[in-house]
C-alpha cells in the first residue's frame, strides 16, 4: 500500500459485556481487514466509558481482562496494531478536559445516550453527559482519521468533528478531523429475537460462551410456526439471516432454495448454524482459553500497545497545550 493512503484507524469497545456475533461481524472483522490493508491501527478497551454504565468493580476488572484476551484470540495481532486499555493512557483525560472547554452544552444535550435517559425520566450523571467528549479525546489523541464503528456511533463521530473544529478555530489547526467508517444498515446482525443483536436486548449469541450455553442460544433463535413440509421465506427469517453470515454467496443461495422448497426443519438449520459457528470460531475459542491462563502475556501486550499510543499522544497533547496557553512542564 502506498504510504500516502495509509490511514490512522482507531476504534474502542466498552468492556461491559461478553463479545457476540454482532461485535464480530459489525466491528472485529473490519478491524482485522484494516490491519490487513496496512493501516496504522489503534484498538482499545474503553473502560472509563464503561464506568458510565456499570458500578461493579470486580466485574469491570474481569470483563476488561477478558475482552483483551477476546481481541487477541480473534486474531488482532499485537505486532501489527496497538491494543491498549483506555485507562493506561491518562493523557486522554487531560485532552478531554481541554476539549470540554470548547464544547457547547447544546451539542452534548443533543447526543442520544444522554437525551434518551432524560426522556425516559432516568437521572443521568455527568459522566454520561460528557461521554462524547471523552470519545472525541480517544479519537483525536492519536490523530485518527478513520473510525470504524456501528451506525449507533455516527452521532459521536460527528460530535468529534465538531469539537475538533471548535478547538482548531479557537486556537490553531492542531486536531485532525476524523471520518467514520460505518457499515450499511443492511449489515446489522440480527439478534435471536430478530431485533438488532445487542447485549442490552439480551438477544446475543456469544462468541466465547460455554458449549451448552452457546447451543441453547443458537437453538433459541426465533422462528415462525411453519411445519417442516411448508415452504418458508428466507428473507423474513432471522435464522436464515444468521446462517448467511457463515456462508459463501453460493451456499446462501442453496439454503434459500431449500427454505422455499419446503421439507426443511428449523432444527436442521439451527444445527447448521451451530456447526458453522464452531468451524469459524473453534480455533479462536481454544486460543482464548489459553490466553486466559496467561494473564502476564496479555498484560505485556497491553503495555506494548499503550506505549505505541503514547508515542503519538504525548506530542499531540504538547501541541494542544501550547495552542491553548497551558505550559508544557519545563517550557
Ligand atoms: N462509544 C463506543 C461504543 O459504545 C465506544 C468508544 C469509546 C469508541 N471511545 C471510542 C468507539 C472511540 C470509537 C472511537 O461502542
Amino acid at each position: 500500500m502506498a504510504s500516502d493512503s495509509r490511514q490512522v484507524v482507531l476504534s474502542g469497545i466498552q468492556p461491559s459485556g461478553n463479545l457476540h456475533l454482532g461485535n464480530y461481524f459489525g466491528a472485529v472483522q473490519q478491524y482485522l481487514q484494516l490491519i490487513e490493508s496496512g493501516h496504522s491501527c489503534y484498538y482499545f478497551l474503553a473502560n472509563y466509558h464503561a464506568l458510565t454504565s456499570m458500578r461493579d468493580r470486580d466485574r469491570l476488572l474481569e470483563l476488561t481482562r477478558r475482552t483483551a484476551a477476546d481481541y487477541l484470540a480473534l486474531g488482532l495481532d499485537p505486532d501489527r496494531c496497538a491494543i491498549y486499555r483506555q485507562s493506561d493512557l491518562p493523557e486522554v483525560c487531560e485532552l478531554q478536559w481541554i476539549l470540554t472547554t470548547v464544547t457547547p452544552m447544546g451539542l452534548l444535550e443533543r447526543c442520544h445516550a444522554y437525551k434518551d435517559k432524560i426522556q425516559q425520566g432516568i437521572p443521568a450523571d455527568h459522566g454520561l453527559f460528557a461521554y462524547p467528549v471523552l470519545q472525541a479525546a480517544d479519537i483525536l489523541i492519536v490523530r485518527a482519521n478513520l473510525v470504524p464503528v456501528g451506525q449507533d456511533q455516527k452521532q459521536h463521530i460527528e460530535a468529534t468533528r465538531d469539537i475538533a473544529g471548535y478547538f482548531n478555530n479557537s486556537y490553531a489547526k492542531v486536531l485532525t478531523l476524523p471520518e467514520g467508517l460505518i457499515p450499511e444498515a443492511v449489515a446489522v446482525v440480527p439478534g435471536r429475537d430478530g431485533q438488532k443483536m445487542s447485549k442490552s436486548y439480551n438477544n446475543t449469541i456469544e462468541l466465547f460462551a460455554e458449549e451448552a450455553e452457546l447451543r441453547s442460544q443458537i437453538f433459541s433463535i426465533v422462528t415462525d410456526s411453519a411445519a417442516v413440509k411448508d415452504p418458508k421465506d428466507p428473507d423474513r427469517s432471522t435464522l436464515y439471516a444468521l446462517l448467511k453470515l457463515f456462508c459463501t454467496p453460493d451456499q446462501s443461495a442453496e439454503w434459500a432454495d431449500r427454505f422455499r422448497r419446503g421439507g426443511l426443519s428449523y432444527r436442521e438449520v439451527k444445527q447448521a448454524v451451530y456447526d458453522r459457528f464452531m468451524d469459524k470460531f473453534g480455533p479462536a475459542r481454544t486460543r482464548r482459553a489459553q490466553l486466559l491462563s496467561q494473564p502476564e502475556y496479555v498484560e505485556e501486550v497491553l503495555m506494548r500497545g499503550v506505549e505505541k499510543a503514547r508515542a503519538v499522544a504525548r506530542p499531540l497533547l504538547r501541541q494542544v497545550r501550547a495552542a491553548a496557553g497551558i505550559p508544557n512542564p519545563g517550557h
